[in-house]
């Protein structure tokens, strides 16, 4: 079948593209349009052309299949020329989505016509590259400097109508796109309208101010990024160059950029994306049907679920302790409402209908009887946990699915207070809940398919990626970074400042150092966690007693302005702190150590080894289905650099042995906490990756 179609309405050319599922630019369709315009040029009877999509959009971009294979003729740069040169005027016709490639094509075009709803962007940087086929050179002609960078620099879409503001889009298609088209193109030719090649406009002269201002805020946002720069290079290349040098620049760049470490973690982030939601169990299952929500507890966790429950198209039901806590977790959430309205994401009126129908906040759980699923976020204690999952046996009606929002209590526990363990499953959403993308799904021995089914269903309605996980303390992500942390407290333990451990990290490019994290999410919680585990502690566990110390002062982080920095108007992201680093030498002092010195570079491999070692036990025990949902966990829940892959991708980059030989080395001074995970040892011994077992 061909991908390309070639027929006439009239007198305008119809080139339609038609290549399942997302119209991608491979080989084939690159040379069915490179041949449409060979023969739209020689017809004739046809004065104009349209460009559009068959199915539910126009280009989604390249064809991601014939990515690191070499490029076939005809190459997507000279395609989008050759459809820019043709003596009568081609219409990009717009609707679901046209992104990278497929937003390039569209600007080869002499106009465009986009639906409002469509979506149109330049993500390559999300994939560690830049527009690559001219986008650098004809974007900044058509919408401006700042607007261009914002663009490319952030990789997000904009709407139709959004577009059609900036200027890259000529006119909005009404209902039916053919027929707008058609209507425009007819116009075009009825106005003597000819070709309008975008390069053909001048390129916007340089504003030294404006882009060493985009390069300062880039060198500080893209930290450690190299795609984002070079988009501004190639667009200071279209201030100072013609056409022809500056797009020979930008592909320069471009090819530059496709064999490298940043490109090869991106990527492996885009395809372990994808492969998360491949769940053997629920392929085939249906989930159950969601529509009314429960949400046991408004504080932190409860309000942030509500909030993203309610902004899906949830009606949800919040029950509190008393009527206190319940008014303020509805004013939690009709700020958090409020802050959507004010970035556009929520019209007025909708968040009204939102607070006056779609949302509950109550206290008793017999409000709860018509719930379809419900999620609990009370305190992190088990006693307290029982309790409810009673009481939602008592009041839920049959098949409600019940869910814990646990960050390290046994979910198999939780269910066996119930007399329907099968309904029960763990929802472990990040905080705050209607911002992070992460949503572990924990399933318990007992949890029923179409239980499990019904979790990765609402992850998507909620916008989340749902990643798999077992039961076990902390599931993927918390255990994990419960070792690393360990490690890292270890270090200050030994002589590193919390200060130095922080600043190697970020520069690693981690958005924030652990220490950060800490006064961040309190350092009470931290205390807690640590009480808890305390009776299970192994005799050889070295306790942070600094960070004991800090507790006891009352110095819990940011919301008492004081934990490891100190948090003032003089200096709002925190400042460190000489008190600090005193309680932490009387610590050591007390333990009896002589504390060493810490390079950044020994202080980057402790903390990655410990948590690639930890992860191989997270992947040897089924907890996580395979190395790249690790990877998924850490780069949309932790802040792991999205260009680095992810921990398990990094280890396979950095060489298996090389990880293995440094937790040999560290484990020489402690061999308790440093002992290899089996899974690693054997596939270092092997000559393999982590990526070997991807599936
Ligand atoms: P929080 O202390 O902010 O909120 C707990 C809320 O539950 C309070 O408003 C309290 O009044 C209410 N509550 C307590 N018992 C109740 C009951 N029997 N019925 C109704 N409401 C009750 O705690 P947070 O931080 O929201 O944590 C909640 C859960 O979420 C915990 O299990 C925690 O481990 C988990 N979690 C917390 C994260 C965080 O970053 N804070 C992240 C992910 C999970």
């Amino acid at each position: 079948m061909t991908q390309v179609s070639y027929e006439k309405a009239g007198n305008v050319a119809v080139i339609t593209v038609d290549n399942p599922p997302v119209n991608a630019l491979g080989q084939a369709v690159r040379q069915g349009l490179w041949d449409a315009i060979t023969c739209f040029e020689g017809d004739d009877d046809a004065q104009a052309a349209i460009i559009i999509g068959a199915g539910r959009l126009f280009i989604g971009g390249a064809d991601i299949t014939e990515f690191g294979k070499p490029p076939v003729k005809p190459f997507l740069p000279d395609l989008i020329n050759r459809i820019a040169a043709s003596p009568k005027p081609v219409v990009a016709a717009i609707h679901g989505t046209a992104l990278g490639g497929g937003l390039e094509v569209a600007l080869g075009a002499h106009y465009r016509i986009a639906t409002k709803s469509a979506k149109l962007g330049l993500p390559e940087v999300t994939l560690g590259v830049i527009p690559g086929a001219g986008g650098t050179q004809r974007m900044p002609r058509l919408v401006g400097l700042d607007a261009a960078i914002t663009l490319m620099t952030s990789g997000r879409p904009v709407s139709g109508a959004q577009a059609l503001d900036m200027g890259f889009v000529d006119a909005l298609a009404e209902d039916d796109l053919r027929a707008d088209a058609l209507a425009y193109a007819a116009q075009l030719i009825a106005d003597g309208a000819g070709p309008r090649a975008v390069t053909d406009l001048p390129f916007p002269a340089a504003d030294a101010a404006l882009l060493a201002d985009w390069r300062a805020r880039l060198t500080k946002t893209a930290k450690g990024q190299v795609a984002p720069l070079a988009v501004l290079d190639a667009v200071i290349a279209g201030t100072e160059l013609s056409y022809q040098d500056a797009s020979a620049t930008e592909r320069r760049l471009f090819l530059s950029m496709l064999d490298t470490p940043q490109r090869s973690g991106m990527m492996h982030a885009f395809f372990a994306e994808r492969a998360v939601a491949k769940v053997p169990e629920i392929k085939g299952i249906a989930p159950r049907d969601i529509a009314r929500a429960g949400v046991i507890g408004g504080g932190t966790m409860g309000a942030g679920i509500a909030t993203a429950m309610v902004l899906s198209g949830l009606h949800v039901t919040l029950v509190e302790r008393d009527e206190d806590s319940a008014a303020r977790a509805r004013d939690t959430i009709a700020r958090n409402l409020a802050s959507a309205v004010k970035r556009g994401k929520l019209a007025e009126a909708a968040r009204d209908a939102i607070l006056s129908d779609a949302l509950a906040t109550v206290v008793g759980y017999d409000a709860l009887s018509d719930a379809d699923l419900v999620v609990e976020a009370v305190f992190e204690n088990m006693d307290v946990k029982t309790q409810v999952f009673q009481e939602l046996d008592r009041v839920c009606k049959p098949g409600a699915v019940m869910a814990t929002n646990t960050s390290y209590l046994d979910v198999n526990q939780i269910a066996q207070a119930t007399s329907r363990p099968g309904d029960v499953i763990g929802l472990h959403f990040f905080s705050p809940a209607h911002v992070m993308k992460l949503l572990e799904i924990v399933v318990a021995d007992a949890t029923a398919t179409d239980v499990t089914a019904t979790a990765f269903a609402l992850a998507k309605k909620l916008g989340k990626i749902g990643v798999r996980a077992g039961v076990c303390d902390g599931f993927i992500g918390n255990r994990i970074l419960s070792h690393y942390r360990t490690a890292v407290d270890h270090m200050v333990l030994d002589g590193a400042s919390p200060y130095a451990v922080d600043r190697a990290l970020v520069d690693f490019g981690f958005a924030m150092g652990p220490y950060q994290v800490s006064d961040l999410a309190g350092l009470d919680i931290g205390y807690m966690t640590r009480q808890r585990k305390a009776p299970d502690a192994h005799p050889l566990d070295r306790a942070p007693v600094f960070a004991d110390a800090l507790y006891h002062q009352g110095w819990l982080g940011q919301k008492t302005k004081h934990g490891y920095y100190i948090y003032d108007d003089a200096s709002p992201k925190g400042r460190t702190d000489a008190a600090v680093t005193a309680i932490i030498a009387q610590s050591r002092e007390g333990l009896g150590l002589t504390p060493r010195d810490f390079t950044a570079d020994e202080i980057t491999r402790r903390t990655m080894a410990a948590m690639v070692n930890e992860a191989a036990r997270v992947v040897e025990e089924g907890i996580a289905q395979r190395p790249s949902d690790v990877d998924v966990v850490f780069l949309s829940g932790y802040g792991f650099p999205r260009y680095r892959g992810g921990p398990l991708h990094y280890a396979d980059t950095t060489g298996l042995d090389v990880i293995l030989a440094d937790i040999r080395a560290f484990a020489q001074t402690d061999p308790h906490f440093w002992s290899p995970a089996p899974l690693l040892e054997q596939l270092a011994a092997a000559g393999k990756t982590f990526a070997s077992l991807n599936r």
